[in-house]
């Protein structure tokens, strides 16, 4: 087995999964910003023990991605078996992970999520079906707590699984996405898991990311929310804890951002990818003043042009 964590330069700096962001286009351009490894939208291990053709075709990457991670959630072993296989011999990515924490309704329902992580005899199983079905390095993303079981019982009921890296988020599921992070859990946590250690949660610019490092104790970080239309947030935390400090980026350079995503998002989607950057653009401007007149614009978009010309008409100071 090829364990890619282990060949990490630490600190890592990760990009968190995110439904509905993560997908090829965004992925490759947080790594042209630095991060260092980056994980896929969540993926349905019913939909790919069943039908698998659209997960496949969500989770398809290009080399420049890697090392990708691809996420699996779900609930039945037997499915993640299925799973892990397929993904391992299809997409060859660069490891599988294991999701433990979306507090989402509709995956809780299915005692996925962060509901499996509460169910520590069913979340065993599911881990060492997806171990023995790849040969690729197996993480997990669980959260501080769910329900009653704390990561320390997690983990230690996990201990002699070969679990390669884990991303703790340090909140319960009752806080879902607010509310404090968890420091000190999360560096108590280290204690009782061997592999990479990433902390995630509340990284939301540079400064917090590298707070969030120092604080924990932990190999890297994991950025999720942060990263939305601020991807070079990779490249500022390196040069932070590298002692620069680096001006904000300027305003030409996110619209040159900004474009080059969209392309590629219509490149890999056509239309629907268009449609997807809306988002993304709206993200993209939150740093330019009185962006409210050019956010209801660029979430109309219909084509590539349609982003030029508004990107072209933002009067800069
Ligand atoms: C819109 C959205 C989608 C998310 N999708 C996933 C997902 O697919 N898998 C996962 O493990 N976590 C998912 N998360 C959780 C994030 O990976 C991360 O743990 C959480 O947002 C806290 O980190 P942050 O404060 O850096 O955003 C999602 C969070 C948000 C806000």
């Amino acid at each position: 087995m090829i364990n890619f964590w282990e060949k990490l330069e630490r600190p890592i700096f990760a990009l968190a999964p995110l439904s509905g962001v993560t997908d090829s286009a965004f992925r490759r351009i947080c790594r042209e910003f630095g991060a260092d490894v980056v994980y896929s939208e969540l993926a349905s291990t019913t939909a790919l023990a069943h039908n698998p053709r659209l997960t496949l075709a969500m989770l398809r990457f290009d080399e420049s991605e890697r090392p990708y991670v691809v996420q699996l959630f779900g609930s039945n072993p037997e499915y993640f078996a299925k799973s892990a296989k397929l993904v391992t011999e299809v997409l060859q990515p660069d490891g599988i992970d294991i999701n433990f924490g979306c507090p989402v309704a509709k995956v809780i329902r299915q005692g996925a999520g962060a509901a499996l992580m509460a169910n520590l005899p069913q979340a065993r199983e599911v881990i060492s079906a997806v171990i023995d079905n790849t040969h690729l390095p197996v993480s997990i993303k669980t959260r501080i707590k769910a329900k009653d079981v704390e990561i320390a019982d997690f983990l230690e009921y996990m201990t002699d699984l070969d679990i390669k890296a884990l991303m703790l988020h340090g909140r319960t599921l009752t806080q879902r996405f607010s509310g404090p992070n968890d420091f000190k859990g999360t560096r108590e946590a280290r204690r009782h898991f061997p592999g990479v250690f990433l902390a995630n949660g509340g990284a939301n610019n540079a400064a917090n990311g590298i707070e969030l490092l120092q604080q924990t104790g932990a190999d890297g970080v994991g950025v999720g929310r942060g990263a939305l239309g601020r991807p070079w947030i990779f490249r500022e935390m390196k040069a932070l804890l590298n002692g620069g400090r680096k001006g904000p980026i300027a305003a030409t350079d996110i619209f040159r951002v900004a474009l080059r995503h969209a392309k590629m998002a219509e490149e890999l989607k056509g239309r629907r990818g268009i449609l997807e950057m809306r988002k993304h653009l709206c993200w993209y401007i939150q740093s330019i003043p009185d962006a409210g007149k050019i956010r209801q614009k660029l979430a109309g978009v219909n084509n590539l042009e349609n982003i030029q010309e508004i990107l072209d008409s933002i009067e800069l100071p």
